[in-house]
């Protein structure tokens, strides 16, 4: 791996990391055990990369009893038996292989060396074993209803600019996510399939907290893009205002298996 790597633009420590991971759990948790509880047997041995809240690494322990769940930051994962928790920065390798199951979710996206990374889990991967990526596809976002007319519109700006100048600035790939299939592919998976989950937000519930969370990661960047504090004060309301509804990032899930 280069030694000169990418830095994760947002953070999962502190109180904002925390909410950000719990959002996230909320609406993707539901997709991600459901794509896994197709696959997962009891006795694999597992890796979730990124755990964040550490939710799905859980849910897999119960099930496999054997997991492996890694993060930059991994202070809000809950441990239990079965589930051994370790502070790892994935681009140093998939530790305690190998692995009958490696599941990665909103994390390649993340990272400048996501090809390279994924290469390595594939190598982790024992003859048989799944991986199994989740990631988001990027804006623009179909508004449902508008709180007042221009929310809509300036909901759209502010999430465009938050993904595609400044995400994009700091080697996040929102087209990661329609990638990965062919990748597992050439990379000679077998049994090669993607998923996509589609879903609505109503201010104030998961999604509307999550674009909340990543305003205020985002705020000073936003300032010096042009946004106005006022646009951001009234961002921040609409998406805590439950008379607003858009559709959330589709969540794409690919997975294949190693011959
Ligand atoms: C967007 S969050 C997703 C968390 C969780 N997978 C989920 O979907 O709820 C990305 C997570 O990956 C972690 N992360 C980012 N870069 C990483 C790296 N290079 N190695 C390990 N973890 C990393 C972050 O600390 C964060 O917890």
């Amino acid at each position: 791996m280069t030694s000169a790597k990418s830095k994760y633009l947002l953070t999962s420590a502190g109180d904002l990391g925390l909410e950000q991971l719990i959002c996230l759990s909320e609406l993707l948790d539901d997709d991600s055990t459901r794509v896994l509880g197709e696959i997962a047997q009891p006795g694999w041995r597992c890796l979730d990369v990124g755990s964040g809240l550490g939710t799905v690494a859980n849910w897999l322990a119960e099930r496999t009893g054997d997991v492996v769940a890694v993060d930059l930051h991994p202070d809000h994962i809950r441990s239990r038996p079965g589930l051994e928790v370790r502070r790892h920065d994935i681009r140093d390798g998939a530790p305690g292989g190998p692995f009958d199951l490696i599941h990665v979710r909103m994390v390649l996206l993340h990272l400048s060396e996501r090809e390279e990374v994924l290469r390595q889990l594939i190598d982790s991967l024992k003859p048989g074993g799944w991986l199994v990526d989740s990631e988001f596809i990027g804006p623009p976002l179909q508004v449902v209803a508008e709180t007042e007319p221009g929310d809509g519109e300036l909901f759209n700006e502010v999430v465009g600019m938050c993904c595609n100048r400044i995400g994009v600035a700091s080697g996040i790939s929102y087209t990661w996510a329609e990638e990965v299939d062919s990748q597992l592919v050439a990379a000679g998976l077998a049994e090669v399939r993607s998923r996509r989950f589609e879903q609505t937000f109503t201010g104030g519930d998961a999604g509307g907290r999550l674009f909340r969370c990543y305003i205020d990661q985002l705020e000073t960047r936003l300032l010096a893009e042009g946004i106005t504090a006022a646009e951001l004060a009234r961002f921040r309301d609409v998406v805590l205002d439950p008379r607003f509804r858009a559709w959330m990032f589709t969540n794409v899930v690919s997975m294949g298996r190693k011959p």
